[in-house]
């Protein structure tokens, strides 16, 4: 086992059956414990034990998608929807930037009301009040020409996972979505020139150990900027409610696997592994991941966008998730860093 870590860790790339190998026999724990071990030394060389911050607006929860495993799908009817107006997004960033925020991540569904005019507005808008913060959009498929238009007017980072690289598997998950469209969309943002980030959910119904080989390739291929996995965590209105949700070990496993792999990713502890463990995001960091991302969105809207049931912070105040964050890191032996964190080939 160890041998196969050390290999995994000097040349980056592994068989597809030896990373299956690992997936279904890490048990032991002191196995584990040297996969961790390795994939944050292999975060050292890179990153050191600094830790990126963003800071996410959550802007609409409305979305045209009726995605089967998330809260805010187009068929729940149970959702409380709501949308920020140009001058709540700019409130946020006004937040975020006295708390010392270098990125803003907006976020949202795939909402038709933001049409390509609001979004660029909304980009000038902060493009012009905070000139040295990177933006980084996600609000999921739009076509090659939007995406450029948003590069243009100054837009760094675009975050789109691919959910899973199981084409059965996401097309069962996604309604009237097409998998090629999505894999398409990533490869369109890298030919423009986006930090891209890709990403998949850990522990969806009838999801295996081979799935997750075929996602770990898929990203090796891809070489995205960014990585976001996170545990499948069941929303009680969706059609996944009853199902299993991911586990603690496996996301952490998978991220080691994925720092690894692309040694100079940048790579979110998420809210999604903070809110199946309390201290999710602190083992998400000694597993190699260097990013976390705590909420700007205003304290009325937090538990509105409710894509999967038990999420922390959502009564938590930007201010008191910058606190509570920094202890924790902190705590965990990694330091706090405010700044930009570029991906390091974009420095
Ligand atoms: N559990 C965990 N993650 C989820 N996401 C959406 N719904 C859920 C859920 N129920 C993730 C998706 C999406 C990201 C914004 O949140 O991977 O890309
Ligand atoms: Fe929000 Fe801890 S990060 S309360």
């Amino acid at each position: 086992m160890k041998n196969l870590i050390d290999q995994l860790y000097l040349e980056h790339i592994l068989s597809k059956d030896d990373i299956l190998f690992l997936l279904n026999n890490l048990t032991k724990i002191e196995d584990v414990d040297y996969l961790h071990k390795k994939a944050r030394d292999a975060s050292q060389i890179y990153y050191d034990d600094n830790v990126y911050m963003r800071g996410l607006i959550e802007f609409t929860n409305y979305c045209k998608n009726d995605c089967l495993y998330c809260g805010i799908r187009h068929s729940n009817k149970f959702a409380s929807r709501y949308r920020l107006s140009e001058l709540e997004i700019l409130e946020c960033c006004e937040e975020g930037s006295r708390l010392g925020y270098k990125t803003f991540v907006l976020q949202g569904g795939e909402d038709p009301y933001y049409n390509d005019d609001r979004i660029l507005s909304m980009i000038k808008l902060i493009k012009e009040s905070y000139p040295d913060n990177a933006i980084t959009l996600s609000f999921g498929e739009k076509s090659y020409e939007s995406y450029k238009k948003y590069y243009d007017a100054g837009v760094d980072r675009y975050l789109l996972r691919h959910e899973t690289y199981s084409k059965s598997l996401y097309e069962n998950l996604h309604p009237n979505m097409s998998f090629e469209n999505r894999i398409e969309c990533l490869k369109n943002l890298k030919t423009i020139g986006y930090q891209v980030g890709a990403g998949f959910m850990v522990g969806l119904p009838g999801q295996t150990n081979e799935d997750f080989v075929e996602d770990l390739f898929f990203l090796k291929e891809l070489s995205p900027h960014m990585v976001g996995i996170g545990p499948f965590i069941p929303q009680k209105d969706t059609p996944l409610a009853n199902k299993e949700k991911g586990t603690l070990e496996k996301t952490c496993i998978l991220l080691s696997i994925i720092r690894l792999m692309l040694p100079k990713v940048l790579l979110p502890a998420t809210t999604a592994l903070g809110s199946i463990n309390p201290k999710g995001r602190e083992l998400g960091l000694k597993s190699g991941a260097n990013v976390v991302m705590p909420n700007l969105s205003p304290v009325n809207v937090r538990d509105k966008y409710a894509l999967y049931d038990g999420k922390i912070c959502t009564g938590d105040e930007a201010a008191h998730c910058r606190q509570c964050i920094e202890k924790r890191i902190e705590s965990a032996g990694f330091k706090v860093d405010m700044s930009r964190g570029d991906h390091f080939d974009r420095r």
